[in-house]
């Protein structure tokens, strides 16, 4: 995986960093970190030394050509925290210690996540110098609003755990699909038969969730339709909630002629009750329910395809997996289905087959979701997006 240089200047939130190196080994990534002087009043270098398993920096100590060799050595330098005092001297290519010298000799991928008391990032100043480093295409990873130490409200949080490491992964992948917009449906629909109950299914939305955040690492613009969820949303990635399969339907033809590739990856109720009550039903001896059939919503995407490329996915059971996935593939005018055995519900590990058009069919298995949805889109970008659209798999 990828060689990750972690700068850690002075801010509270430098205890976050503790834990970003402990995520970014246990996700497969080495990492080095280089401190600012200040921030080692904060934790000591030999924190970081532990946690990374190699030598922590402030300075150049036995190696004058640290500054140099650090960025060699790194596929991708990440500031975070990044304090508005680093941040406004790297957007000025100003090196006075070894973590901003650092940054000037770095040539690939620079990444900042600054964190500070909300008036200090407002500040004009900082402002500027932000615009400064976007203008020369620094990421930089937004700090998230909320209740500050210094008991302030607003923007100046160091973004999460969970952020920074899907920026470490973004920053780490070609971008094939740079200009590609892409609808990815998740989660299961609820079909009230009260106000307070309703039908439904397992769907966690990882797989749906997952895919979403694959598809931003390669590049593409996501924008997520999701149902009920129980897993963490995707960072970055625009999510609109819906309820029940009507709604859904209602949002996904809203936003279809937007997307290049359409991932219909939830669970759609295939039926909601056919009157759903207002209020609270009260207990019977018995409760007939009428259920009525819901619009089958890739059904009527495949009637309209046109040139949008069009992913279905299905449960089936194992002995019919490809004849069952083959015929509704046919049925559905898709132009790929994602076959998975009912085994898969609910487990954290993942078996399928890819179905294509032409007959041909991919296996697929991984450890987990995340995993299985970068190589179904890897897959995908080979055999079939490649035609499609034009789209080619370069290294970085
Ligand atoms: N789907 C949909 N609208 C529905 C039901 C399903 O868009 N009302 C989509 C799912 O998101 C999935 C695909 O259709 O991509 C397959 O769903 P599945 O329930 O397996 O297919 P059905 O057509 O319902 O067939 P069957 O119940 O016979 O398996």
């Amino acid at each position: 995986m990828g060689r990750v240089l972690l700068g850690v200047s002075s801010s509270i939130a430098i205890y976050k960093a503790c834990e970003l190196v402990r995520e970014l080994r246990k996700a497969g990534h080495e990492v080095r970190v280089v401190l600012s002087p200040f921030s080692e009043r904060f934790i000591s270098r030999l924190t970081f030394e532990a946690l990374s398993g190699h030598k922590a920096y402030v300075d150049w100590e036995e190696d004058p050509l640290l500054h140099i060799n650090l960025p060699r050595w790194s596929d991708l330098f990440l500031i975070a925290p990044c304090s508005v005092n680093t941040l406004s001297k790297v957007a000025l290519g100003i090196g006075d210690n070894l973590l901003t010298t650092c940054a000037l000799s770095h040539k690939g991928a620079l990444l900042v996540a600054p964190a500070g008391n909300v008036e200090m990032y407002k500040n004009p100043a900082v402002q500027e110098n932000l615009r400064r480093l976007r203008e020369r295409e620094v990421t930089v990873i937004e700090p998230e609003e909320g209740k500050l130490l210094c008991e302030e409200e607003g923007q100046g949080r160091l973004a999460s755990v969970g952020r920074l490491l899907d920026w470490v992964e973004y920053a780490l992948r070609p971008k094939p699909l740079r200009g590609k917009k892409v609808l990815i449906t998740a989660g299961a629909t609820r079909e009230f038969i009260d106000s307070v109950r309703f039908i439904s299914n397992l769907s966690s939305g990882a797989m749906g969730f997952s895919l979403a955040r694959v598809f931003r690492w390669y590049g593409a613009q996501v924008k997520v339709v999701a149902g009920f969820t129980t897993a963490e949303e995707p960072p970055e990635v625009e999510v609109l909630r819906v309820t029940s399969a009507q709604e859904m339907r209602e949002k996904v033809m809203e936003l279809k002629d937007w997307a290049d590739i359409i991932l219909m990856n939830a669970a759609v109720a295939d039926y909601r009750p056919s009157t759903s009550f207002l209020g609270k039903l009260k207990k019977e001896e018995s409760l007939s329910l009428e259920l009525v059939k819901n619009p089958d919503i890739l059904l009527e995407l495949g009637q309209q395809k046109g040139n949008k490329v069009l992913i279905g996915f299905a449960l089936e059971e194992e002995e019919y997996l490809i004849k069952r996935g083959e015929e509704k593939l046919i049925r559905k005018n898709l132009d790929a289905l994602v076959a998975n055995p009912l085994s898969v519900m609910g487990e954290k590990s993942y078996r399928g087959v890819l179905l294509l058009r032409d007959g041909r069919t991919f296996p697929l298995q991984a450890e987990d979701k995340l995993k299985s949805a970068e190589a179904l889109l890897l897959t995908l970008t080979k055999e079939l997006l490649k035609d499609l659209l034009q789209v080619h798999l370069k290294p970085l």
